[in-house]
């Protein structure tokens, strides 16, 4: 009469049997769970069918389903367990790191033109004894013009030239403010021997012109500084820049912050002398502004024009650069080609 009891549980055993083998991953184990031990699952169901055995058979029916169900409970446990394991085994497998293989070469940088300039420009000063100061690119009125004796209705002022923030702040248009702010707080000492390399920005945009580009400002102040130490420094710069060759010239010019004042050309060295368009068939490539500082720049800024002179100058950067790689077009720094910038 048991034979019965005994048969329907070892056909469950048999059939938990074979899926539990057939059961590849956790997935699958689970769902075995669910079919089997679930609240809807082959156990609950027999359970329910129990009517189906006498009296004297149902004891020993619910032992032995009790005894499936934890034995089915361990397999499926351990089952898990298993295939977890080799899982992550497996993925070991394949994130291990070979630290034999050779590394991922590096993309490298290199420094940009203009920065390679910038240095050679600051180190050769540095050599003369000058110290390097910075200052703000967001300037206000006061220190762009007003100290620097630009007067209100000079035309730099104008709205067409220069990037205005609001009526009294704007983008600095040279790195001149720099004379005052530095004077500023060195009056009185002596002797002031600073350049001030930095970004500056104006509305121009041609072959030569750029919207942002850079300047080295330079000022000299102490007893004495004449004209002569002006030229004899400007010469020294661009002979350690372009060397003996490259002819030089000063121009009288005009700034209001200086009296008086030159500008300095270079021949130009992508047609040699002869005229092209990067020289505007002049010949000639105008580097810097300079010029002895205005007595009343002085004055502004602490020192007594009485007692002190000093000179200063403003080199373009990107003039320097263009002259010494021979570039004919200065929109070529910006346009970040690597074609261009992996020659220098
Ligand atoms: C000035 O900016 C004066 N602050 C220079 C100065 C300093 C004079 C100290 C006296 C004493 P200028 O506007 O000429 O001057 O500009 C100086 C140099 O900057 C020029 O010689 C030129 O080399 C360069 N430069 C001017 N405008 C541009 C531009 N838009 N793009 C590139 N370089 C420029
Ligand atoms: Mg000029």
């Amino acid at each position: 009469m048991q034979e019965k009891v005994r048969e329907k549980i070892e056909e469950l055993q048999l059939q938990f049997q074979q899926e539990i083998n057939g059961a590849l991953d956790l997935e699958a184990v689970e769902k075995l769970r669910i079919r089997f031990l679930g609240k809807k699952g082959e156990v609950t169901a027999l359970m329910r069918g129990m009517s189906q055995f006498s009296a004297e058979e149902r004891p020993l029916f619910g032992k032995l389903l009790n005894e499936f169900k934890s034995s089915a409970e361990q397999i499926l446990e351990n089952r898990k367990k298993e295939l977890k394991e080799k899982d992550a085994s497996l993925r070991w497998e394949k994130e291990r790191l070979d630290i034999t293989l050779p590394g991922r070469p590096f993309p490298l940088g290199r420094k940009h033109p203009l920065t390679i300039i910038s240095e050679e420009i600051e180190e050769i000063f540095s050599c003369m004894g000058f110290q390097i100061a910075e200052g703000p690119e967001v300037e206000t009125d006061y220190y762009n013009f007003e100290a620097l004796n630009i007067p209100k209705e000079h035309p730099a002022r104008d709205m067409q030239d220069s990037f205005y923030i609001n009526p009294e702040v704007l983008l600095r248009t040279h790195t001149s403010p720099m004379q005052v702010r530095t004077m500023e707080v060195m009056a009185p000492q002596l002797p002031v021997r600073i350049i001030c390399p930095g970004k500056v920005y104006r509305r121009d945009d041609d072959v030569t012109h750029s919207p942002m580009f850079h300047q080295v400002e330079g000022l000299v102040v102490d007893k004495g500084i004449s004209l002569a130490d002006l030229k004899g420094i400007l010469l020294l710069f661009t002979r350690e820049m372009f060397g003996k060759g490259r002819e030089l010239r000063f121009r009288p010019s005009f700034f209001p912050f200086t009296e008086p004042s030159a500008e300095v050309d270079i021949s130009c060295i992508i047609c040699g002398g002869s005229g092209c368009r990067t020289c505007g068939d002049t010949g000639w490539l105008e580097i810097l502004g300079s010029g002895m500082v205005h007595p009343r720049v002085l004055e502004v800024s602490g020192y007594n024009p009485e007692e002190v002179t000093g000179y200063a100058f403003g080199i373009g950067i990107e003039r320097i650069a263009m002259l010494k790689y021979g570039i004919d077009d200065i929109r070529l720094f910006y346009q970040n080609d690597l074609r261009m910038l992996q020659q220098y």
